[in-house]
C-alpha cells in the first residue's frame, strides 16, 4: 500500500490527485484528526505525533508513506528520515511534500521571487527556504505564516467577505515584493487557491501542489522499481481517522470531492 498522512482531513487533496494520476496501486489514508492542528504546536509534538502515524501506517503493511500534511513535513520528516526509519523500517520509504513543491518552484519561477505561505510551524521551521537554497542560492524568499486560514477553510468559509479580508492582509507583503511564484505550504490552501491568484494577481503563479506532488510520486516509483514492484494493485482505498468516523466522511468528502464509503476510526499512540 502507499501510506498518505495528514493531520486531519486537507491531504485528502493530495490523495484525489494520486487517485487520478497513479489509480491502479492500494492506498490507505491516515488522519490524526483528533490531535489536529499540528501546525500551531512544537517540532517535538510534531515528530512524535507524526512518528506514531508512520508507525501506525507502516504495520499495516505500507512500503512508501507520504506526509500530505507540510506541517509535518518540515518538523518532522528530516528526523524520521534520518535517524527513526534506519533503525526501524530501513526498507522501506517516507516521502514528503517540500522538496517537490521547491523543485517546481525553482522550474517555474521567472525572476528568482519565492513566496511560501503555510502554518505558524512550517514558516517557523524555514525548511522551504533551505530547500529551495539548495537548488537555486540566490533566490529571493519570502515566507509568511497565515495561521488562520486552516480554521476558515474548516469552518467552510471559503469566498466570503471577511476570509478574502483576512487573505489580502496575509498576501499583502508578498504582493509587495512582487513575487512571481507561490508555494500553498499548507493542504487547506488548496481551497483558497482562486481568490489567492485573484488577489496576487496575473503576474504571480500559484503552484497546484497536489498535481505537483502527485507527478513526482509517480516519478519517484519510476526511479525505484524495487519498492514499486512491492506495492499491491488492487485499486482499493482504505480510510483511517483517530477522531469521530462519520465526521471525517461528512467533511472528507468535500476534500477528497468524491465518496468515502467507509472510515473505521483507530489509536495509533502506544
Ligand atoms: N495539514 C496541515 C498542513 O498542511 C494544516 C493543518 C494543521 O495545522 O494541522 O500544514
Amino acid at each position: 500500500m502507499i501510506g498518505v498522512f495528514d493531520s486531519g482531513f486537507g491531504g485528502l487533496t493530495i490523495l484525489s490527485a494520486f487517485l487520478k494520476k497513479l489509480p491502479a496501486y492500494d492506498y490507505l489514508y491516515l488522519g490524526d484528526s483528533a490531535r489536529t492542528p499540528y501546525g500551531s504546536k512544537s517540532q517535538e509534538v510534531i515528530y512524535t505525533y507524526t512518528r506514531q502515524a508512520v508507525n501506525f501506517l507502516f504495520s499495516k503493511g505500507c512500503m512508501v508513506i507520504v506526509l500530505a500534511c507540510n506541517t509535518a513535513s518540515t518538523k518532522a520528516l528530516r528526523k524520521i528520515q534520518q535517524e527513526w526509519l534506519p533503525v526501524n523500517y530501513p526498507d522501506r520509504r517516507v516521502l514528503g511534500v517540500v522538496i517537490p513543491l521547491a523543485e517546481s518552484a525553482v522550474e517555474s519561477t521567472r525572476y528568482g521571487r519565492i513566496g511560501v505561505i503555510g502554518t505558524q510551524a512550517t514558516t517557523e521551521s524555514r525548511v522551504y527556504e533551505e530547500e529551495l537554497r539548495k537548488l537555486r542560492t540566490e533566490l529571493k524568499i519570502y515566507e509568511q505564516a497565515c495561521p488562520l486560514l486552516v480554521p476558515l477553510v474548516e469552518e467552510g468559509w471559503v469566498g466570503k467577505p471577511e476570509s478574502n479580508m483576512i487573505l489580502k492582509k496575509y498576501l499583502s507583503r508578498l504582493k509587495r515584493k512582487k513575487i512571481d511564484t507561490l508555494i500553498l505550504g499548507c493542504t487547506h490552501y488548496r481551497f483558497l487557491e482562486k481568490d489567492i491568484e485573484r488577489i496576487m494577481g496575473k503576474n504571480c503563479r500559484v503552484l497546484n501542489g497536489p498535481e505537483i506532488v502527485a507527478y513526482k510520486l509517480e516519478d519517484y516509483l519510476t526511479r525505484h522499481p524495487e519498492i514499486e514492484a512491492l506495492i499491491p494493485r488492487n485499486k482499493t482505498v482504505t480510510y483511517r481517522t483517530t477522531d469521530d468516523p462519520e465526521r471525517f466522511r461528512v467533511f472528507g468528502e468535500k476534500f477528497l470531492n468524491q465518496n468515502i464509503p467507509r472510515v473505521e476510526r483507530v489509536m495509533i499512540d502506544p
